[in-house]
């Protein structure tokens, strides 16, 4: 069994090495008052942590860079920041989630740089260097599904060596899965967390597709 940890304050809780708020904690609610996350990104997301767990039985290299995309608060950008000291950057189309992001790098110790853009926004350019990149409960309206399917594409054109994507299992997620899976190594499986609380769920992962070798 894991040792008993005492928590500095109310609502803080631990998950996967890293702090985390819940929605009473008191600088939560200061920064409420002056930031409104408006598509979706008020809270931590119970996919973030499937992508926590699939990371410790599929761990990213150390110091990797790492994109989180739709990032809200950030959970699993830090989680990789904390974890395998990567240099990551959180993405959202929606600037008020970033406060929040902040506030949760400097509770764990780390950086995270900030980028204020779409999913469709998001340039060949901004993609290289990047060797992962993750997004969680980031495909719940119809209208994301080919902005990230064009996305992941460009990502794994530009280098980038693995995309993971989970979710609670929303239609729309399965349609991503999809489409990708015609275009590129697509491996879909269903998932638990265990931290904070059990979480179930789908991690889809892709990656390039291997050219096949010419015959002699
Ligand atoms: C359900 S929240 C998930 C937040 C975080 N990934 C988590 O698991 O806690 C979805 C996030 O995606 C962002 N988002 C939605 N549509 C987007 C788009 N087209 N481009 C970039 N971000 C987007 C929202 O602003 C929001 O922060």
């Amino acid at each position: 069994m894991p040792r008993i940890e005492r928590l500095p304050e109310p609502h803080v809780y631990p998950a996967y090495g890293i702090y985390l708020l819940q929605s009473q904690h008191r600088l939560v609610r200061r920064l409420k008052r002056l930031y409104e996350p408006s598509v979706h990104g008020h809270k931590t997301w119970g996919s973030s942590f499937l992508l926590m767990d699939y990371l410790e039985h599929e761990p990213m290299n150390k110091k990797a860079s790492v994109m989180e995309i739709g990032c809200g608060w950030g959970p699993a950008a830090i989680f990789c920041a904390k974890k395998f000291d990567a240099k990551v950057t959180g993405v959202d189309m929606d600037p008020d989630v970033f406060p929040f992001m902040e506030v949760l790098a400097a509770l764990n110790d780390v950086d995270v740089a900030s980028l204020v853009s779409k999913y469709e926004d998001l340039t060949s350019k901004q993609l290289t260097g990047q060797k992962l990149l993750i997004g969680s409960d980031i495909c719940f309206w119809d209208k994301l599904v080919k902005p990230l399917s064009k996305l992941i594409t460009r990502a794994l054109k530009s280098g980038v060596e693995r995309v993971i994507i989970t979710d609670p299992g929303r239609p729309t997620f399965y349609e991503l899965a999809d489409l990708c899976s015609k275009k590129h190594d697509v491996s879909l499986q269903e998932w638990f967390a265990v931290q904070p609380n059990h979480f179930t769920g789908e991690v889809l992962e892709i990656r390039a597709r291997k050219e096949k070798k010419e015959e002699d």
